[in-house]
């Protein structure tokens, strides 16, 4: 097991990695714990929550709403919750995104932290204290920063994730070693037959490389004010192709990474070559796909919440490992589309 720790201005968090359910035992109140989870959590895992009110939810982006959040904070207060309550997120990126709101609001914010079930969240959506629910199309538009006292990563948990879902944690994966570490992108590449059959001691070694290099960069910058938008590479067109066409968060990220190292190349910021072998390290790793960029693309992004008057914060590659953010002018990325799509 491995303890890595997050202690950030904005708040402190243990990141306990390749634990069991039982470790947490300590962490959490004898009384007043309520737990959040979904109905596939709850079906596999139910019976080994620690003891508390448990409140499910519907899995899925669809539960990323804020009547969800009522609901459960409605729910809470049903069940006499009161600003001692601890909140107990126990699932993938929604349940965090979606338990870290409500302890967040609920009586003004109460405690809270979370058991981590999925490849997706144990590198990234659990860890770094974003929360959010979208808005219509608008992802994670309404949100907060507030870390989670610990996160619980079992990467046993992984092995009944399904593959589509274990597919788009790879994107996030993958992700990590892209903006910050050339040798973890090509080993996940060389190592992904292994990482597909769930080898756990294998994938605890590949999400405790992830998850320092997102520690370092929450560390540094917990609210995004510069460094921690690195962290959203491939995220502004990935999330106009996962609403448009309603695939798996990581591997719009995947398809909007190549989009963005396309754009570096277009920029002048990365050398051709680079683009090539992210792509055919994708491709290997059965990342790629090739949605085309849906009509409307640069409105969508001049509205997504990285969008600053008329211009973007746009995470770019220098290299395969090395990101750098750049602000790119609304017009410019309407001629890159342009460029992208053939028009
Ligand atoms: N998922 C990006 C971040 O946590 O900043």
């Amino acid at each position: 097991m491995n303890r890595i720790r997050i202690n950030s201005t904005e708040g402190k968090s243990l990141l306990i990695l390749g634990g069991k359910m039982d470790d947490i035992l300590p962490l959490i109140p004898v009384k007043g714990l309520f737990i959040i989870t979904d109905t596939n959590v709850m079906k596999i895992y139910g019976s080994s929550f620690p003891p508390g009110e448990v409140f499910v939810i519907e899995p899925g982006e669809k539960s990323k709403t804020l009547q969800v959040v009522e609901d459960l904070c409605r729910q809470m207060l049903d069940a006499g919750a009161d600003r001692a309550s601890f909140v107990l997120g126990i699932g993938g990126g929604v349940v965090c995104d979606v338990a870290g709101l409500v302890a967040s609001v609920y009586m003004r914010g109460v405690r809270h932290a979370f058991v981590s079930t999925t490849l997706l969240s144990q590198v990234d959506a659990s860890i770094g204290g974003k929360t959010g629910v979208n808005l219509g199309d608008y992802k994670n538009t309404i949100g907060t920063f507030r870390q989670p006292e610990f996160v619980l990563c079992d990467h046993n948990m992984l092995d009944t994730l399904p593959d589509e879902e274990f597919r788009s944690g790879m994107g996030e994966l993958l992700k990590h070693g892209a903006i910050r570490d050339r040798n973890l992108f090509f080993d996940i590449s060389a190592a992904a037959d292994r990482l597909f059959a769930r080898d756990p001691l294998l994938l605890g070694d590949f999400i405790r490389r992830a998850v320092k290099i997102k520690a370092e960069v929450v560390r540094r910058d917990p609210k995004e004010k510069g460094l921690r938008r690195i962290l959203n590479f491939g995220h502004t067109f990935g999330h106009v192709i996962e609403t448009h066409y309603k695939i798996p968060h990581g591997m719009a990220v995947a398809q909007g990474m190549i989009i963005a190292a396309g754009l570096s190349v277009w920029k002048g910021e990365m050398p051709h070559p680079e683009l090539r072998l992210l792509e055919v390290t994708l491709e290997k790793t059965g990342m790629l796909t090739a949605y085309p960029l849906p009509a409307g693309v640069t409105g969508m992004v001049a509205r997504d919440k990285k969008s600053q008057s008329g211009s973007v914060n746009f995470v770019l590659l220098r290299s395969v490992g090395k990101a750098i953010v750049r602000s790119i002018s609304v017009t410019e990325l309407q001629a890159f589309v342009n460029y992208y799509t053939g028009k």
